[in-house]
């Protein structure tokens, strides 16, 4: 009895007001394809990540604002990763605070970074679920992959509930990839022209003295999958299709551990498109699928931007999740990490998906489109996808159905797209879907876009035609920002950073405008399949349009 009492008292304590949740609404569940594996022996070694709350957000915010709006006089006066660093790093109290829990439970395996707002600890499954309470690790499987996770949901203590923004390493799995995936053959009869880079030089009219010449230029790729390229696809591919344009046929530095076994589609499709629109550049990879079972791959990455201080100008990233899979506090902390990266002069590139506006259900008969993160963050460049109006030739460009676009439910509309995103809402008011699909405050995406349909690709020695994706139109425009980048950086101008601000203030020059086509949506009777659709101007399926390269280097080569 007075055991059971005690206990009770304990759960009731530790329930109200000795311990919280940072994450209160992040998913725990996870999807069925997921195979349990069994509890985590006390003894294993875990590896959790401590997001420390940092200062000066605003500051950052409004730093990023300026360096990035090319009207600002501090355009361009991007920071290094130390100025960032005194700008962010957290309070003494805070890494006081922090360091002492976790000294407190024995945790004193911590690695930290240049900013020191993460911290990277290993410790055994006991200790961390003492650590976090509620905590419970197990085992979980899936195609050959496996992770550790925890089962409940996690929280902290109060002493420093308020010094941290999230725990990495307990909750979020890798998404299922889902930005590429291989088409069925057009049943009409006829030859196909398929996207090569000969096709993709062509369209958007890069010539043959479209490539780098500068050394100091570098782009870069992300993989968080059990995604590897392999260097001789890489080299093949060139065999085959870069004949006509000087490039590279290696990738100059791989971060992160290259897996053996097959090559990943994904892999060698990023690789070698960005290698083919951004010829010439120094290309680097990063990879990292989580070495370790309870490592978030994504996370991984963004940890390693904030702990290195020479960084390609240009990323492009190809991973996404629901929005509303994920905590709010989560996404707002990656959010700064965006932020971050941008006042250091560095473009990140997202894909936005391969859902068109997505669907959500939300009871019998009730639907509403879906978000993806990071696509939905107001401080990344997010790439829609475009397929050619006559797939026999190298036509005007349409909507490809498949092209992730919408608006977000947790980042606001940030100042530099409302103008065009009220255009749009304006012009099309008759045909939109229901306001009930949609929310109109909401950050709105894509910025630009290109093709992203039927691509052919080398992996695993093979050339494999069909590959579709809006994987495949980010890799194309960051090689060609990558370009732009590498005529700036030889006139002695900064590199172009986030994007955003400019490109909203392009109004379209540089651009092919994409007017036609839907993507997809709720397949329900009140919207029955679609999504939003293409139009005059900027829209939240193609963005701005697809890059017109000789232009869009005239529109971005000054200042
Ligand atoms: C960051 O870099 C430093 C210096 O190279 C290293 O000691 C530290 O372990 C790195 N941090 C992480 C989290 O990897
Ligand atoms: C670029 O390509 C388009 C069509 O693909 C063409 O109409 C245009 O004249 C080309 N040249 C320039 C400099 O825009
Ligand atoms: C390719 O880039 C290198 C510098 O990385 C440069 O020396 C060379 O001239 C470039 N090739 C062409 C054709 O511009
Ligand atoms: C290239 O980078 C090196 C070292 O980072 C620097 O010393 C050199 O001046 C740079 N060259 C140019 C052309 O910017
Ligand atoms: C709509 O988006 C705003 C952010 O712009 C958010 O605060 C609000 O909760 C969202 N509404 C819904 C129903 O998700």
């Amino acid at each position: 009895m007075n055991n059971i009492l005690i206990l009770f008292i304990t759960l009731l304590f530790s329930s109200l007001g000795f311990s919280g949740f940072l994450e209160y609404d992040q998913d725990v569940l996870l999807s069925p394809d997921w195979t349990h594996a069994g509890r985590v022996d006390p003894s294993e070694q875990l590896e959790l990540t401590f997001a420390l709350k940092q200062q000066n957000i605003d500051l950052l915010e409004e730093t990023l604002r300026r360096v990035s709006d090319p009207d600002s006089p501090q355009y361009g006066k991007h920071l290094n990763l130390q100025e960032v660093a005194s700008l962010v790093r957290p309070s003494e109290l805070t890494q006081k605070v922090v360091h002492g829990w976790l000294q407190a439970h024995g945790v004193s395996n911590c690695r930290t970074v240049s900013t020191q707002d993460f911290l990277q600890c290993t410790m055994t499954a006991e200790v961390a679920e003492t650590l976090l309470p509620g905590s419970r690790f197990h085992r979980y499987v899936r195609d050959g992959q496996s992770i550790v996770r925890s089962s409940g949901p996690y929280s902290v203590h109060d002493e420093v509930h308020h010094h941290l923004d999230f725990v990495g390493g307990l909750h979020r799995v890798p998404p299922r990839q889902k930005h590429v995936s291989l088409n069925q053959p057009p049943s009409k009869a006829g030859v196909h022209l398929g996207v090569t880079p000969a096709i993709l030089r062509a369209r958007y009219n890069l010539t043959a003295a479209d490539v780098g010449t500068s050394q100091n230029n570098s782009q870069a790729v992300a993989q968080f999958l059990e995604q590897y390229y392999h260097p001789a696809d890489l080299a093949e591919f060139m065999a085959i299709f870069g004949r006509t344009f000087q490039h590279r046929s290696e990738v100059d530095r791989v971060v992160g551990t290259q897996g053996g076994g097959k090559a990943g589609l994904e892999a060698s499709l990023d690789v070698e498109y960005i290698m083919s629109t951004g010829a010439n550049i120094s290309t680097w990879v990063f990879t990292n699928p989580g070495r370790h079972e309870s490592q978030e791959p994504f996370l991984q990455w963004m940890v390693l931007l904030s702990n290195m201080s020479d960084l390609p100008w240009v990323h492009t990233i190809s991973y996404g999740d629901d929005e509303d899979s994920l905590s709010t506090a989560y996404m707002m902390r990656i959010n700064t990490e965006f932020m971050k990266a941008g006042v250091r002069g560095i473009s990140l590139l997202f894909a936005s998906g391969d859902s068109g506006a997505g669907c959500r259900h939300l009871g019998k008969d009730e639907n509403t489109f879906r978000p993806s993160f990071p696509a939905s963050s107001p401080y990344v460049t997010t790439v829609g996808g475009t397929t050619f109006k006559n797939p026999f030739k190298v036509t005007y460009e349409v909507t490809h159905y498949i092209s992730g676009g919408g608006f977000s439910n947790v980042f606001k509309m940030p100042d530099y797209q409302a103008s065009a995103v009220q255009g749009y809402l304006k012009s099309v008011k008759a045909t939109l879907p229901p306001q009930s699909y949609f929310n109109t405050s909401g950050r709105a995406y894509p910025d630009i876009a290109a093709l992203s349909d039927n691509y052919w690709v080398v992996s695993n020695r093979v050339p494999i035609p069909w590959v579709s994706g809006t994987s495949a139109s980010t890799p194309v425009v960051g090689g060609m920002l990558a370009l732009i980048n590498g005529q700036r950086l030889s006139k002695g101008l900064p590199a172009l950073g986030f994007l955003n601000p400019r490109l909203y203030k392009l109004k379209g020059p540089g651009l092919f405008d994409v007017t036609e086509g839907c993507h997809e949506g709720c397949l329900d009777e009140q919207v029955q399949g679609n999504g939003f659709c293409a139009a005059p101007s900027w829209d939240p399926v193609t963005g701005w349009g697809t890059p017109n390269y000789p232009a869009l280097l005239s529109a971005l080569l000054s200042d």
